[in-house]
């Protein structure tokens, strides 16, 4: 730290001491309990229990013996006396559990099984935060949606047996109660099938596996062969574990695209007569399994295996990003397609998946499928899993199916969580806890009737970027806590009073060693344009009583800001830390480049894409350039197949010399530098003429840019991004329309 700011630091604490440090009760103890429950009263008391005792056993505690007996601080059951806790099972109860907390006695009385899991879950939850005290305190709850998932990918990655039960220990402490387990992958295979020993052989490892981002580009390998897979004992092992927590584990077996590794072990089950591998990079792959009759005799015997390990109704059977390029080009497929009538690649596909679906009926099983398959139509009773926006949630709630809701823009966990430079590798995006909490899981879109379909919600944890047990807790944790609150508590939205709650479990999790990522502390700005008053940033860190540090380009003292906002004139940077107590979060920065845009306004005549949107369309004219490692965030805007039309306007004439501007170019992600660009000046009367126009850019990097030197004088032009359009076959994501994301147009 530099001396200045170490100096002010220890002023502000000097300070804080009399007033910014947060709020706490005279005991002390904490009712900060994730998710909120519908009713907590508290008299901020410690109750006198310092150990809990039961002598008379119910049967509905059974099922949770060994969950208990692994707490911190366990309910002991004594056969004689000294008993304080009562269990009291009310099937007329109005609520799912009751706690009452008293001076010398806890009354713990639930409507179910279910029930007494939750009221189990809030009870660990006050001990562990309280280091085995409890509040005096009423607590009324009952959940708000049927279905609250946590997904894990061990495909990519592999965890232990010992590491996914903490991870299911997570699961049990947040009050989820699924898991969704998603066993196979292109880059391995992970669960034991007797039957098809080469799965385990073969399709259980990959030869190596790439580093980093590049795929498409200098790629880079490791050179090291992983893999391995859980045995049917372990995973009986892990089901069981999940079952006394109260969580369902409900696996995938990813079919038919996402199927190398299962092609590497049984070659014959593809379309093309060759050899296949496990996959070592990551993406989409246009292996996939082929719809003959052995491929299904092939997935019965799997899934005959599989319904002895998993008791769920649920098997999850992927369905996802399945190029049809291999069907197309096969004679099998094609004469199939006219045996059935089927008249494309999507309807080849459902019949694909009404066939698994069927096979599962037959074992008393339904299915889960992520969103694509309702391409083609929809297998009758599957559930879906929307993940690629609400679309695929919403036509499946309206033709009656029930829905999961798993968009990319909440519920990808694999997303960064924070701007911050030294955040460890991520696969892309921007999801921060903030967002996570926002989430309004129901579709606007559903009326009362159809939103009745919408089960409930669940985040993913896909594990390319996240190697080991450390990372998991890093880019999991904090958000898992945060979804928990969405999907459970019917608490109005408060960010800040979250905020405050949240950071007492991030300060217990540190206390675990469990490395929970941490971001309340760190400040983030809004920066706002306008033709008037230039550029303003807004400063703020999720948490409140937090005070904001800053300097500018040509003062590197650190100085309060007040009402956290700065007016941004100078060219250089910016840093702004916040300060709660002894904590500090990380610094941040502003790098500011003014031009004669950050005193204008501008419109979109079409909109980007609603994840992609940063802070409106200002984000591209406010002089602060987006990262060339991450497009997601608040300066890249994002459109999905369209241009991007915009209209900038100056309150006069201005002179302008040259115009610039990027596109973020990352094939693997379909995300294409444009095809064309059109600049036109406007004159008063609206008449547009074009004045420059070029398809010609500079590569750096994962970023494209073009720089137009022409001299002009003009008070408002139009600017036309050509989308790169349809993504050539041969290229990731070939047959869609590209992704187009532009950033910083700087006029001088
Ligand atoms: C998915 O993320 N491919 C479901």
């Amino acid at each position: 730290m530099i001396p200045t700011l170490r100096l002010l630091t220890y002023l502000v604490l000097l300070f804080c001491a009399y007033g910014c440090l947060e709020k706490t009760d005279s005991t002390n103890i904490s009712t900060s309990v994730i998710p909120h429950p519908v009713v907590l009263e508290t008299e901020n008391k410690t109750s006198a229990i310092t150990q809990l005792n039961y002598c008379e056993a119910i049967n509905d505690l059974d099922r949770y013996q060994g969950w208990i007996s692994s707490w911190s601080y366990p309910i002991n059951c004594l056969d004689d006396a000294d008993e304080n806790v009562s269990f009291i099972n009310d099937t007329s109860l109005s609520y799912e559990y009751e706690l009452r907390i008293q001076n010398n006695d806890l009354e713990i009385i639930f409507a179910s099984e279910e029930g007494l899991r939750g009221a189990l879950s809030t009870l660990n939850q006050l001990l562990e935060l309280n280091e085995g005290k409890l509040p005096i305190a009423k607590i009324k709850d009952k959940h708000r949606f049927n279905y609250r998932g946590m997904h894990l990918d061990v495909s990519r990655h592999m965890f232990t047996t010992e590491e996914v039960k903490k991870y299911i220990d997570f699961l049990a402490f947040y009050k989820f109660n699924f898991f969704h387990w998603h066993l196979t992958d292109d880059q391995g295979w992970r669960i034991e099938i007797k039957k098809y020993p080469l799965l385990q052989e073969k399709g259980a490892y990959r030869d190596e596996t790439i580093i980093g981002h590049n795929y498409g580009a200098n790629e880079e390998y490791d050179g090291k062969r992983y893999g391995g897979y859980y045995t049917q004992e372990e995973l009986k092992e892990i089901v069981a574990y999940a079952h006394q927590r109260g969580i369902e584990v409900i696996p995938e077996i990813d079919v038919p695209g996402h199927t190398s590794a299962v092609l590497s072990a049984y070659p014959e089950l593809g379309c093309q007569d060759k050899a296949y591998k496990t996959a070592t990079r990551w993406g989409v792959f246009y292996d996939v399994l082929c719809p003959y009759e052995k491929t299904f005799e092939f997935l019965d015997g799997v899934f005959e295996e599989l319904k002895e390990i998993f008791p769920s109704q649920y098997v999850h059977i992927g369905g996802d990003e399945c190029p049809k390029d291999h069907w197309n080009n096969s004679s099998f497929c094609k004469n199939l397609m006219q045996e059935l009538n089927l008249k494309n690649g999507n309807e080849l596909q459902s019949h694909f998946i009404k066939r698994v679906s069927n096979i599962l009926a037959s074992k008393g099983k339904v299915i889960i499928g992520w969103d694509e398959i309702l391409e083609g139509g929809l297998a009758e009773g599957a559930t879906v899993m929307s993940w690629r926006g609400e679309a695929g949630g919403i036509e499946a709630a309206r033709e009656g199916h029930e829905v999961i809701m798993t968009p990319t823009s909440h519920c990808y966990f694999d997303y960064y969580q924070s701007k911050d430079e030294n955040e460890p590798l991520a696969i892309g995006g921007f999801l921060p806890i903030e967002k996570v909490y926002n989430w309004e899981v129901i579709p606007k879109a559903l009326t009362q009737d159809q939103q009745k379909y919408i089960l409930g919600g669940q985040a993913n944890l896909w594990t390319e970027y996240i190697p080991d047990f450390s990372k998991l807790e890093y880019m999991a944790l904090a958000r898992m806590a945060t979804l928990s609150e969405v999907l459970w508590s019917n608490k109005e939205k408060d960010f800040q009073e979250f905020a405050t709650r949240l950071y007492k479990h991030v300060l217990f999790w540190e206390q675990e060693n469990v490395n929970i990522a941490n971001h309340l502390l760190d400040a983030s700005s809004v920066v706002s344009v306008s033709a008037d008053d230039g550029v303003i940033a807004q400063v703020h860190s999720p948490l409140k009583n937090t005070t904001i540090n800053y300097n500018s380009p040509s003062d590197t003292i650190f100085k309060v800001l007040k009402e956290g906002r700065l007016e941004l004139k100078e060219k250089g940077k910016y840093s702004f830390i916040a300060n709660l107590g002894e904590r500090q979060g990380r610094e941040f920065q502003l790098e500011f480049n003014p031009h004669l845009a950050n005193y204008s306004s501008i419109r979109l005549n079409d909109p980007p894409a609603d994840k992609y949107k940063a802070n409106g369309a200002q984000s591209i004219i406010n002089g602060i350039s987006g990262s060339e490692d991450s497009y997601g965030g608040s300066e890249w805007l994002g459109f999905e197949g369209k241009n991007m039309d915009a209209e900038i306007s100056f309150n006069s004439k201005v002179d302008i010399n040259s115009i610039s501007m990027r596109f973020y170019n990352a094939p693997g992600q379909w995300i294409y530098s444009p095809s064309k660009i059109e600049i036109f000046s406007i004159d008063d009367s609206g008449a547009e003429k074009l004045v420059l126009e070029t398809d010609d850019f500079k590569s750096i990097g994962n970023t494209d840019e073009i720089r137009f030197e022409q001299n002009l004088n003009l008070s408002k032009l139009r600017i036309i991004v050509h989308n790169f359009g349809e993504i050539p076959s041969g290229k990731p994501g070939a047959g869609h329309r590209s992704w187009l994301f532009v950033d910083e147009i700087i006029i001088n």
